[in-house]
C-alpha cells in the first residue's frame, strides 16, 4: 500500500478509458483518498466513471483556465482535508485546426490555447494547491516526449514542450517546500484526447513497430502504476523528471523489424 492515506487530488477524468481514471483506481488500491475533478457538460460522464470506483469519488468542478474555479478548488480541499498530498494533472486540449498536419495554418489563438490550457494549467493548478501541501507533496503532469517533432501532434507537442520546460520551474520553486513535480511521458493510448487528434493511428503504429517491450493502446495500467509511484514516498528524492513509460520506444532509433519476446 504505497499511497496509504496519501490525499490525492485526480483531474482529467472524462470516460473509462482516461488514463487519470486508472490512476485513480490504482491509487485507492494503494490505500489513497481521491478526489476527482470535471467541468461543463462532460462532469455528468465523469460523475458515471467515478461511481465505478473502488470508493466512489466526489468530483469537484474545475475547468483549469477558470481563476474562480481554482480558487473554489482550494477552499473546498482545505474544508474536507485541511492539506493534499498529491495531484494528478491530466489535463490537454487543443483546437481542431491546431493538430492533425495544421502546424503551418494555425492561428495564434489556438496555438494560444494549446499552450495555456495543456501546459501553463500546470503553474495554475499547482498554484492553487500549493498552500495545502507540505513536505513530501508530489505533482505529475502527463507528457508526449516532447523533445523530437512528430507527425500530426503539430501545436501540442508544441504545448508539451512547454509543460516539460514547466514543470522542472515548478520543481525549482516548489522543491524548497518539499514539492515535487514530475511527468510521466507515456506512448499512444487510445483515451479521447487521443481519438480527437487526426491520424492518431499513425503515430500509434509507430510504437507497434519500434517499442521493443511492445506496447498495447488499449492499457493505461503501465501509465497509472508509474503516476502512483511517483505520488508515492518511493520517489521522494524525485523532481523536475520526465519518466517514459512508452514499451521502451524513446530509447530506439528506427524500427529493428523484431517482435517483443513472449
Ligand atoms: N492518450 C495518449 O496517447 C496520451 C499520451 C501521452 C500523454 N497523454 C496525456 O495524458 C493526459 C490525459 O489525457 P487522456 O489521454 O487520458 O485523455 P482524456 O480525454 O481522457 O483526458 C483529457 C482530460 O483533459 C480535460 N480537460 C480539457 N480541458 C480542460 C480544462 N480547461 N480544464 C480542466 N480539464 C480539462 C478533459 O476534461 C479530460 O478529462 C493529457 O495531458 C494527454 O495529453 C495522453
Amino acid at each position: 500500500m504505497i499511497l496509504r492515506d496519501k490525499r490525492l487530488l485526480i483531474t482529467g477524468v472524462i470516460t473509462g478509458d482516461s488514463i487519470a481514471l486508472h490512476a485513480a483506481e490504482q491509487a485507492q488500491r494503494e490505500g489513497a483518498r481521491v478526489v476527482l475533478t470535471s467541468f461543463g457538460r462532460v462532469r455528468r460522464i465523469t460523475e458515471r466513471a467515478a461511481a465505478r470506483l473502488p470508493e466512489p469519488a466526489d468530483v469537484l468542478e474545475l475547468d483549469v483556465n477558470n481563476a474562480a474555479d481554482l480558487e473554489a478548488l482550494t477552499d473546498s480541499l482545505r474544508d474536507r482535508w485541511g492539506g493534499v498530498d498529491g495531484a494528478l494533472h491530466a489535463i490537454a486540449y487543443a483546437p481542431e485546426d491546431a493538430l492533425g498536419g495544421r502546424f503551418m495554418t494555425a492561428p495564434p489563438e489556438s496555438a494560444n490555447q494549446a499552450f495555456q490550457t495543456s501546459a501553463f494549467s500546470l503553474k495554475a493548478l499547482a498554484a492553487a494547491l500549493e498552500p495545502l501541501m507540505g513536505q513530501g507533496a508530489s505533482i505529475v503532469g502527463l507528457d508526449f516526449d516532447a523533445s523530437v517533432a512528430w507527425p500530426i501532434y503539430d501545436w501540442m507537442g508544441v504545448a508539451k514542450a512547454a509543460l516539460e520546460s514547466v514543470s522542472r520551474y515548478l520543481a525549482r520553486d516548489l522543491g524548497p517546500k518539499g514539492i515535487r513535480v514530475n511527468l510521466v511521458s507515456a506512448g499512444p493510448l487510445g483515451t479521447v484526447a487521443a481519438r480527437g487528434i487526426p491520424g492518431f493511428e499513425q503515430l500509434a503504429d509507430l510504437w507497434h513497430a519500434q517499442a521493443p517491450l511492445g506496447w498495447d493502446t488499449g492499457d493505461p495500467s503501465p501509465v497509472a502504476s508509474t503516476i502512483c509511484f511517483l505520488l508515492s514516498d518511493y520517489a521522494r528524492a524525485i523532481s523536475g523528471e520526465i519518466l517514459h513509460v512508452d514499451g521502451g520506444f524513446h530509447a530506439i532509433g528506427a524500427p529493428t523489424g523484431q517482435l517483443p519476446a513472449g
